[in-house]
């Protein structure tokens, strides 16, 4: 098959018949890309999970247009509709109970009792509005590799395997949403993203529970090794070895810089927002000059720097966190 890529703005009637057809498309949301099918087709979900050679068992993101698409979906108790009016539409996921009438197709869950619903912004949500169906939207990558923020990036991992990818340039935010389980008026951050978990707590006045990293039902997509580049990473890293390549954070500050392969800054300023944004697309352009390793300089843990701690250490993997 061949992937066209097109203007978000020429394509997406195209797109929006695609998708009514039963078709995917990639599009981005306002956080990453995403490969979009009409979330109440089983057609059209078995072709999302074959594109991304994604398990069965790890679940999509139904991505809605508004309150009322999100009530057909999942039941909404009084802390969740106070989420999603503060902060949708945005880049925060909530895991709600499935809507007893809910059509979404029954492999989008993966067989849970719950629905991830989402709110986004950018052409995403256009194509929501046009086609009039809650769109299923899992990151536009094929399954374990990084979320792409350009459409090249789509390309890279699903070119041939999807007929269209709706260009719109870089996307905003370049990380994830944040994905946040409410139940029984409690809540619980299954994966730290875009929106930072100490702006949610002084928002609810709520503690937020953080998933247990053995608790892979509850977040499948958070395996270890979900988020790997091909290289491996060296986190942590005060000096740089010959062959490595180097992912910096403010002012380098690393002994050996000189000697890198090469350098990626992830934010000069030091700034998390900044550095969020250009996280994958930085480890995308490094481990395209196939370092022996990419040593990443600390970054901070507060703000979206808990998201970006995150998306590094599941890129280590399996591999020995090899901290210096
Ligand atoms: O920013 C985003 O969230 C992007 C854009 C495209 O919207 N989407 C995205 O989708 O990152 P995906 O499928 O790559 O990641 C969603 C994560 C997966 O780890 C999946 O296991 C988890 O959400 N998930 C989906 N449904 C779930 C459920 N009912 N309970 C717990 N986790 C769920
Ligand atoms: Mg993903």
């Amino acid at each position: 098959m061949q992937t066209r890529t097109v203007p978000s703005s020429e394509g997406i009637g195209d797109a929006a018949r695609l998708l009514l057809a039963g078709e995917v498309v990639a599009v981005a949301a306002e956080t990453v890309y995403g490969l979009a099918g009409d979330a109440t087709s089983e057609a059209a979900v078995t072709r999302i999970y074959e594109a991304k050679g994604r398990p069965g068992f790890n679940p999509l993101l139904v991505h809605v247009a508004s309150l009322e698409m999100a009530a057909s979906v999942a039941t909404l108790d009084a802390l969740s509709l106070r989420l999603a009016e503060a902060f949708w539409p945005g880049p925060l996921t909530l895991v709600l109970p499935s809507a007893p009438t809910s059509r979404v197709a029954r492999a989008v869950t993966a067989g849970l009792e719950t629905v991830a619903v989402r709110h986004p912004l950018g052409p995403a949500l256009d194509l929501i509005a046009r086609t009039g169906r809650p769109l299923a939207i899992p990151s536009a990558n094929a399954s374990g590799r990084t979320s792409p923020t350009t459409a090249g990036d789509v390309v890279s991992t699903l070119g041939g395997r999807i007929p269209m990818v709706l260009d719109s340039g870089p996307t905003a935010l370049g990380i994830e949403s944040t994905i946040l389980k409410v139940s029984d008026g409690r809540l619980t951050l299954l994966r730290a993203g875009s929106i930072a978990t100490e702006d949610l707590e002084a928002f609810t006045g709520l503690a937020i529970a953080r998933s247990r990293s053995d608790d892979a039902i509850s977040a499948p997509g958070m395996l270890a090794a979900h988020y790997a580049p091909s290289a491996g990473l060296r986190m942590d890293a005060r000096y740089v070895e010959p062959g490595e390549a180097l992912l910096a954070f403010g002012p380098v500050r690393v002994e050996g810089a000189e000697k890198a392969l090469a350098v990626a800054n992830l934010s000069v300023s030091g700034n998390l927002e900044e550095a969020a944004s250009r996280l994958f697309a930085c480890l995308h352009d490094l481990d395209r000059l196939a370092p022996r390793r990419i040593a990443v300089e600390p970054i901070p843990h507060h703000g979206l720097g808990e998201a970006i701690n995150d998306r590094l250490v599941r890129a280590v993997g399996d591999r020995p966190p090899n901290r210096h």
